[in-house]
């Protein structure tokens, strides 16, 4: 750390792309790889990736822009920031107060991303055990699990959920990493995670999706994934799309205004989020167009639901050329893309320690660590010991959840949508226009384009999608 007349200097990327490898690894995550198609395959495919990729450009990508810019500007915590652009814009301080739901719902989300990251690590552990298996037996490029029947894969799944020690090992090493990256700071710590695991992120997903274009039914897929039936359009299923839009991008909990208050020198934030945004969707997509196509060759269900990867996959990778290695890569790029994200997840709460209750970095980052692990422990025992608890029971749409579904259900459909509409209000309508212009580096056709989108579309459909999505009823359905 460099002093500077008495006042510490506050930690900084780089250089602009390690900026951008550290947004994209926020950005690219277990959204992408497993929600994504999870949720496009409950959601019935096209109509909802095509509604889906346009949240992300008409709604997203501004959103991105914004929180950037409130980081870039503010240069401080989540809560600073936003402080320091309302000062600097004559606006109401209390403005901050959205980036306290922010940090609690980036924190709330690390806890149970955590969890399903274990998971994860869990099924690196059995492929790669298995890929062992084959390598010993002289058989590198079999099939996995090869000789355990497709109840025998699924019910791998089963035990571990049955196994509340199994479950905390995983958080516990999982959260542990992500721990002692965000502890060691920007610099050594996130940035270096992040230059070092993207490169290894994108080569995996690219030599998996080739690989899976030969061996799946790559026609099928992309039927599936890009032919809209508008009718499965429901604005639950609306209300679904934007709530991952928002994940997929690290909106809506302050992720990019914190990484955005790391940005030191001066560049035009328009082609950054546009890369960060087309990083993001290209991935999910990409995942989309890996996991289908195999799911389809072996005739499984594509609405399997959040088990699509966990149990769906392994079993199609029995009858795949070489399944024992992919799979084992599978999980492995899985696991490398959710520490990227975690890590963003827990700086947000870590920063605004730093920042507002003057703690040191790693006092900061071991608060909310161990905060978030706890409440993760919570989590997991809600798949056995605590399988009858329904956290938000009294409302309809939570009525039939478990803890950790509770837990994304609330963070996605309400805390995001809502600090996203606060967000496209505060840089809308009550940031100063030269500020912003000066921050963002738009001008003429773009700025335009990207101020109405900011100040009228993302407020009123952000707030339609997200009265619809809560509250069925009113449409009267
Ligand atoms: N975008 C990540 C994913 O898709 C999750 C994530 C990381 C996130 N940082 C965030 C979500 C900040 C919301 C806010 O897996």
């Amino acid at each position: 750390m460099v002093a500077t007349a008495g006042t510490t200097e506050r930690e900084g990327w780089s250089s602009r792309t390690a900026f951008i490898l550290a947004a994209v690894g926020a950005a690219v995550g277990l959204g992408n790889v497993w929600r994504f198609p999870t949720l496009a395959g409950e959601n019935g495919g096209g109509a909802f990736v095509l509604f889906y990729v346009g949240c992300v450009f008409l709604l997203g990508l501004p959103l991105v822009i914004s929180e950037i810019f409130i980081g870039r500007t503010g240069q401080n915590d989540a809560v600073g920031s936003i402080r320091k652009v309302a000062e600097k814009s004559g606006a109401a301080k209390s403005w901050s107060a959205f980036g306290l739901l922010g940090v609690a719902g980036a924190f709330l989300i690390v806890s149970f991303y955590s969890v399903v990251a274990g998971w994860v690590l869990y099924y690196v552990g059995v492929m790669g055990a298995d890929f062992v298996g084959a390598l010993t037996a002289g058989e590198p490029l079999r099939g996995a699990l090869v000789g355990e029947s497709q109840e025998a894969i699924q019910g791998r799944m089963g035990d571990l959920f049955a196994n509340p020690a199994l479950l905390l090992a995983m958080h516990l090493a999982f959260m542990g990493v992500t721990l002692f990256i965000v502890a060691r700071g920007i610099g050594s710590g996130i940035e270096k995670a992040a230059t070092i695991l993207m490169p290894m992120f994108f080569v995996l997903l690219i030599g998996i999706a080739i690989y899976g274009a030969f061996v799946g039914n790559m026609g099928e897929a992309v039927a599936f994934l890009f032919t809209p039936d508008w009718s499965k359009l429901t604005p639950q299923v609306m209300n679904t799309a934007l709530g991952q839009a928002l994940f997929s991008l690290s909106l809506g909990v302050a992720g990019l205004i914190t990484y955005g208050s790391y940005i030191k020198g001066s560049a035009g934030l328009g082609p950054t989020s546009v890369t960060i945004a087309f990083a993001d969707t290209g991935v999910a997509l990409i995942s989309g167009l890996m996991i289908f196509p195999i799911v389809f060759a072996v005739g499984l269900d594509p609405a399997a639901g959040p088990t699509l990867v966990f149990q769906t996959l392994p079993f199609a990778f029995q009858t795949m050329p070489g399944g024992a290695l992919i799979g084992f890569l599978f999980f492995v790029l899985i696991l490398v893309a959710a520490v990227t994200s975690s890590i963003s997840l827990l700086e947000v709460p870590t920063a605004w320690g730093i920042g507002e209750l003057g703690w040191s970095r790693r006092k900061s980052s071991l608060t909310f660590g161990t905060g978030a692990f706890l409440i993760g422990i919570a989590c997991l025992l809600g798949y056995n010991v605590w399988s009858d608890v329904r956290l938000l029971g009294f409302w309809p749409l939570f009525a039939e959840t478990d803890i950790l579904d509770t837990v994304d259900g609330f963070t996605g459909k309400v805390m995001l949508p809502l600090g996203a509409l606060f967000t496209a209000v505060f840089v809308g309508w009550k940031a100063d226009r030269n500020l912003v212009e000066e921050m963002t580096g738009l001008s003429g056709f773009w700025l335009g384009i990207w101020r109405f989108l900011i100040a009228w579309l993302c407020p009123l459909a952000v707030g339609a999608i997200l009265v619809t999505g809560l509250f069925p009823g009113i449409l009267g359905g």
